[in-house]
């Protein structure tokens, strides 16, 4: 076979099973094979291995049974980066990189800021704002321990283990307890936000692969992002920053409960490039220390 007769395969196998057939299969090959996507619609004259054939054969198998492309490959690219992922941990979405670049923005003019990333995963966000703030310390928590032990293994491949610190408890009490009380300029999340009734719409790729702690936000999905609200401000200097990307239609919610809540100001909800309620950001209040 050769790279135009197993893409035509490939293609042929996912339609009707995936939204993008020719993508994945494109993906599948182009990793089987070692080599970057253009090579495949390049060179479709190229002779494949009957062994890269079979390996190739089991990854679409794979794929039709639903399983995302990115846990198959082992990584997803994100912020410009690859970060490993596998089933311990949400694969990174595009939109989050919203949080990444209003964190950024709010960061700009400090030489030596302190960042944290709560529900941390597979350390996308922090990782990556670390990656674009050396002078910065990081401190990355998630409450499941195999999520922080990749992130840490991302930290590696990067070259950020000496710049990151990684903790395992519920949100931002491992912070306080490790003495880090008052001290973040910007604590940015990803926190679970999908509501616990629509759980079961979700595709089979999301819902049967991807962890459920990483996604189920419990009723209306804010269960997660009130306590966040409530939690963050000790954890933040005076006029630090909380970003937290939460789901459309959430934003009005958020607001009312950083007002509920008070200690919050400059609270603003941001849209992503499709329009979509996407990143609340609030101050906490005070004056900041120069
Ligand atoms: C939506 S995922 C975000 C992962 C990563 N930050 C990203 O954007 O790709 C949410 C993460 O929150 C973690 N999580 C859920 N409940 C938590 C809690 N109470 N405290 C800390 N982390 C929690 C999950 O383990 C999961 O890794």
């Amino acid at each position: 076979m050769n790279v135009g007769e197993a893409l035509s395969h490939g293609r042929l196998l996912l339609a009707g099973i995936s939204d993008t057939p020719g993508r994945d299969a494109t993906l599948l090959l182009s990793f089987v094979l070692g080599k970057p996507s253009e090579f495949v619609h390049l060179h479709p004259e190229a002779p494949v291995s009957e062994s890269l054939i079979a390996e190739y054969t089991s990854f679409l198998e794979r794929r039709s049974a639903g399983e995302p492309i990115a846990y198959l490959r082992g990584f997803q690219e994100f912020m410009g980066h690859n970060f490993l992922v596998d089933r311990r941990v949400l694969i990174p979405r595009p939109e989050t990189e919203h949080v990444v670049e209003t964190a950024l923005d709010l960061l700009c003019n400090m030489p030596s800021p302190t960042v944290g990333d709560i529900c941390c995963g597979s350390g996308a966000i922090g990782l990556s704002l670390a990656k674009r703030l050396p002078g910065a310390a990081t401190v990355l928590t998630d409450v499941s321990r195999e999520a922080v032990d990749l992130a840490r293994e991302n930290a590696e491949r990067l070259g950020l283990s000496q710049r990151v610190t990684f903790l395992v408890g519920d949100l931002v009490a491992p912070l306080i307890e490790m003495g880090f009380a008052g001290k973040f300029d910007v604590l940015a999340t990803n926190p679970p936000y999908i509501p616990t009734d629509e759980m079961e719409t979700l595709s089979t790729t999301v819902r049967d692969y991807e962890p459920r702690l990483a996604l189920d936000g419990g009723e209306s999905g804010l269960q997660v992002i009130r306590r966040v609200v409530k939690e963050a401000p000790p954890a933040l200097k005076p006029g630090g920053f909380l970003v937290m990307e939460i789901g459309h239609g959430q934003g009005e919610a958020c607001l009312e409960m950083m007002r509920e809540t008070g200690g919050w100001s400059e609270t603003r909800v941001l849209r992503d490039y499709a329009g979509r309620q996407r990143v609340v950001v609030g101050r906490k209040a005070g004056l900041r220390e120069v």
